[in-house]
């Protein structure tokens, strides 16, 4: 697997969430980030209980992984997200997103997921601020920093996020952290290049790439940000 490091000077990993996709043409889809810039493919799972919508789970996803040739960034936004550890892992997923709301334990979710042979990341909503992670951070491979509420795609991007962008890049660069700064919700060519600067490393997108006339391109354009 490739090692992604925070190098200022490399482009963003662009990870196109399937939220916005054609569900009914699923396949074609799966096929057009194949063959696009994308890095990864960001699958949302809901549970209508954490967040206010449902989307999809294994049953789809296991159809995903078999049509995709790009890594798994799957975001469960789902209460007790460590009890589905094994079906995640089943998918061949890289990183399991969990969110810090959810897991009153989760320095011992980090671990399970890590001995599960996943990549470990962790997910703040927008209101819930960085400096709570002063004690995880080390032991996170990504931070995932929603810029809307979650639940839906095609929100509008809530401009606190960049302050918080900067917050995390400093908290990491302090700490001595590899943690790689993800940002999900509202991103589009305007928004991604004033995360970048703050010095984010991994953009989301669902309907920035799903809504373009030319999907390809709107991939290749956050990718070279
Ligand atoms: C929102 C999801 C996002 C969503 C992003 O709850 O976590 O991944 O698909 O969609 P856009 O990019 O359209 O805001
Ligand atoms: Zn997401």
């Amino acid at each position: 697997m490739i090692v992604f490091l925070n190098n200022e000077h490399m482009k963003p990993i662009i990870s196109p969430s399937i939220l916005s996709a054609d569900f009914a043409h699923l396949a074609e889809d799966i096929d057009m980030l194949n063959q696009s810039e994308a890095d990864w493919i960001h699958c949302d799972i809901m549970d209508g209980v954490f967040v206010p919508n449902i989307s999809f789970g294994f049953p789809v996803l296991k159809h995903v992984v078999k049509l995709s040739n790009k890594p798994l960034d799957v975001h469960l936004m789902i209460v007790q997200p460590e009890k589905f550890i094994p079906e995640v892992k089943a998918l061949g997923a890289y990183i399991m997103n969990v969110h810090y709301e959810t897991c009153p334990h989760l320095h011992r979710v980090i671990q399970q997921i890590r001995d599960a042979g996943m990549e470990p990341a962790v997910t703040l909503n927008p209101s819930t601020p960085v400096s709570l992670l002063k004690d995880i951070i080390n032991d996170v491979y990504m931070v995932l920093l929603m810029g809307v509420n979650p639940g839906f795609g095609g929100q509008k991007f809530i401009e606190n996020t960049v302050k918080k962008t900067r917050e995390l890049r400093d908290l990491i660069n302090e700490s001595g952290s590899r943690a790689l700064i993800e940002i999900d919700g509202g991103v589009n060519i305007n928004t991604g290049a004033k995360l970048i600067e703050a010095g984010a490393d991994v953009l989301v997108a669902g309907n920035a790439v799903f809504s373009a006339a030319d999907p390809i391109a709107a991939i290749e354009a956050l990718k070279n940000l």
